[in-house]
């Protein structure tokens, strides 16, 4: 693993944005895997910056997302769909034919077969990009008995809930979700990891420096070839 260290989240930003640039600009018909949540959202903001400015097309790019909440309308305002049209897909040429999401109201073997399919279309995930959840989750694999593989439905924890709760005043946060496996995330040809803040600090620690366990999901990318980690100084703080 490839470990950066910046002192705040908007220096991130710029890095990983800038590194999405460049990526799109040498491989205009990539396939990328994309991420909800905070930590991404600077990334994001540099990527559609960039758009704006001409410096970079998204045009013939494909993506797939890692999640979904289920029982939740797509178009709903707190759907990791919204969330990615809001800040990403609207501030850009993205062409929407060509973006993927697991639909969290599809049943959930024949969802995981048909995205696994998609994604083998397109011949796999050039760049993946994950956050890291308190417990070591990554997209909603929560801590478990193993390693899951493609995409499933998960019941999500009482620690998942407690974080993203605050996001949802006009129903109650679902606490079941779609989510990408574990080893579908491990095929992506790289994956890039950003965490920040404190509340971090234990699980990049687990993630980086403790045993590959299910129990730390984020753990079992130590063994992937390719991963770079973009770290505020406060979510460093441990290793
Ligand atoms: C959610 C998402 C994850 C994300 C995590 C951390 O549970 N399913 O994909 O990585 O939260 O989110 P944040 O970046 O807001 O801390």
């Amino acid at each position: 693993m490839e470990i950066k260290i910046f002192n705040n989240e908007k220096e991130i930003g710029e890095a990983a944005g800038s590194f999405y640039v460049d990526y799109i600009n040498a491989n205009p018909a990539c396939v990328l895997g994309f991420a909800t949540g905070a930590s991404p959202v600077p990334t994001y903001e540099y990527i559609a910056e960039s758009y704006k400015q001409g410096k970079v097309s998204l045009k013939n790019i494909s993506t797939f997302n890692l999640d979904e909440y289920c029982d939740l309308p797509k178009d709903h305002k707190n759907s990791y769909f919204t969330f990615m049209c809001e800040n990403l897909f609207s501030k850009t040429d993205i062409n929407m034919d060509n973006v993927d999401f697991l639909d969290g109201n599809a049943d959930p073997d024949e969802e995981s077969a048909r995205y696994a399919e998609a994604i083998k279309a397109k011949g796999g995930i050039d760049i993946q990009l994950l956050g890291i959840g308190r417990n070591g989750h990554i997209a909603f694999n929560e801590p478990g008995e193993e390693f899951t593989d493609e995409a499933w439905k998960v019941t999500l924890t009482q620690s998942t809930i407690d974080a993203n709760s605050i996001y949802f005043d006009d129903v109650p946060m679902p606490h079941y979700a779609l989510t990408m496996g574990i080893g579908s995330i491990m095929r992506s040809k790289k994956i890039i990891m950003i965490a920040t803040g404190s509340s971090k600090a234990q699980a990049v620690r687990d993630m980086i420096k403790g045993p590959v366990t299910p129990m730390c999901p984020a753990s079992i990318l130590q063994q992937h070839p390719d991963v770079t980690v973009y770290l505020d100084t406060a979510a460093a703080a441990l290793l």
